[in-house]
């Protein structure tokens, strides 16, 4: 289980981290209240600020870090039942995690479907009228075009109901970089059997962790990527982290990131 905790990191705000988080950053968008941001109501009246913040957030300013490629790891390593993610900014595919493994219960940036009638709208069209500070209107009917994100009060992807059958046969449950304050989602933490370890690596400890721990719980407080490398190191996976990122620079150039080049120690080769 995911939240906006692993990708700060990467350099996306949070939601609820006092200061730094998005919701303490919006007065310039003067909203009622910070969560209007993401409802429905005031989207209608008000689209600006949101696509503004969609700007802000477009995705293809962010790259994975090395959090996103331990569960890329585990998922090469045939590990990962499911990665259910509450972030809307796709990294976890750009890691090369593949959709049937991915429940992004919260929605993506990666698609968008006109309000109005609910045609499918290309994502580069999109972009880049957000980009162009441009509301996106249908080609069509000229209604507003909204990303497939959910809203407060929109139904959750149907791909959320898979954790009927994952959660219970899952055997070990990680819990990264989230506050747990969003129904359904923060649920699902209760959904593993009492027999299943369950590891929260976050700043805080949150939700059931605090106030309904068990006794196979496990939790590494302080920063996301500081915890996933100590648990790298435990597994004895530091090696395979180091390949699977140095593959990733490659594959991605421009994906210079300080925490995979300090990862990744120059070869003997190189030194
Ligand atoms: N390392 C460890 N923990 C971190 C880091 C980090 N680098 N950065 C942030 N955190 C922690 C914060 O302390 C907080 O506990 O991650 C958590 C992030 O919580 P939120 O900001 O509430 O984000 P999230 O849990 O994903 O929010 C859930 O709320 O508004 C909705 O739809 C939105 O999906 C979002 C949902
Ligand atoms: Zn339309």
């Amino acid at each position: 289980m995911a939240g906006a905790g692993i990708s700060t990191p990467s350099g996306i705000p949070d939601f609820r981290s006092p200061g730094s988080g998005l919701y303490s950053n919006l007065k310039q968008y003067n909203l009622p209240y910070p969560e209007a941001i993401f409802e429905l109501t005031f989207f209608f009246q008000n689209p600006k600020p949101f696509f503004t913040l969609a700007k802000e957030l477009y995705p293809g300013n962010f790259k994975p870090n090395m959090t996103h490629y331990f569960l890329r790891l585990l998922h090469d390593k045939g590990l990962l039942l499911r990665l259910y993610t509450q972030n809307i900014d796709g990294l976890e595919r750009v890691s090369g995690i593949p959709a049937s493994k991915l429940v992004e219960a919260h929605g993506t940036f990666a698609s968008a479907t006109c309000t109005v009638c609910l045609r499918a709208c290309p994502g580069e069209d999109f972009w880049a009228a957000v980009l162009a500070d441009r509301v996106p209107c249908c080609r069509v009917c000229t209604g507003i075009v909204k990303p497939d994100v959910v809203f407060f009060g929109e139904p959750l992807p149907e791909r959320f109901l898979l954790h009927v059958v994952d959660f219970p046969v899952a055997d070990l449950l990680l819990v990264l970089g989230t506050s747990l304050e969003v129904e359904p989602f923060a649920s699902l933490s209760e959904y593993v059997r009492h027999s299943v370890p369950r590891v929260l690596i976050n700043q805080a400890v949150v939700g059931t962790f605090a106030w309904q721990p068990r006794g196979r719980d496990v939790v590494q407080l302080g920063d996301v990527v500081h915890g996933v490398e100590k648990l790298v190191t435990l597994l004895g996976w530091t090696e395979e982290m180091q390949d699977l990122m140095r593959r990733e620079r490659e594959k991605h150039p421009l994906h210079q990131d300080s925490t995979i080049d300090s990862l990744i120690k120059p070869s003997s080769s190189e030194s």
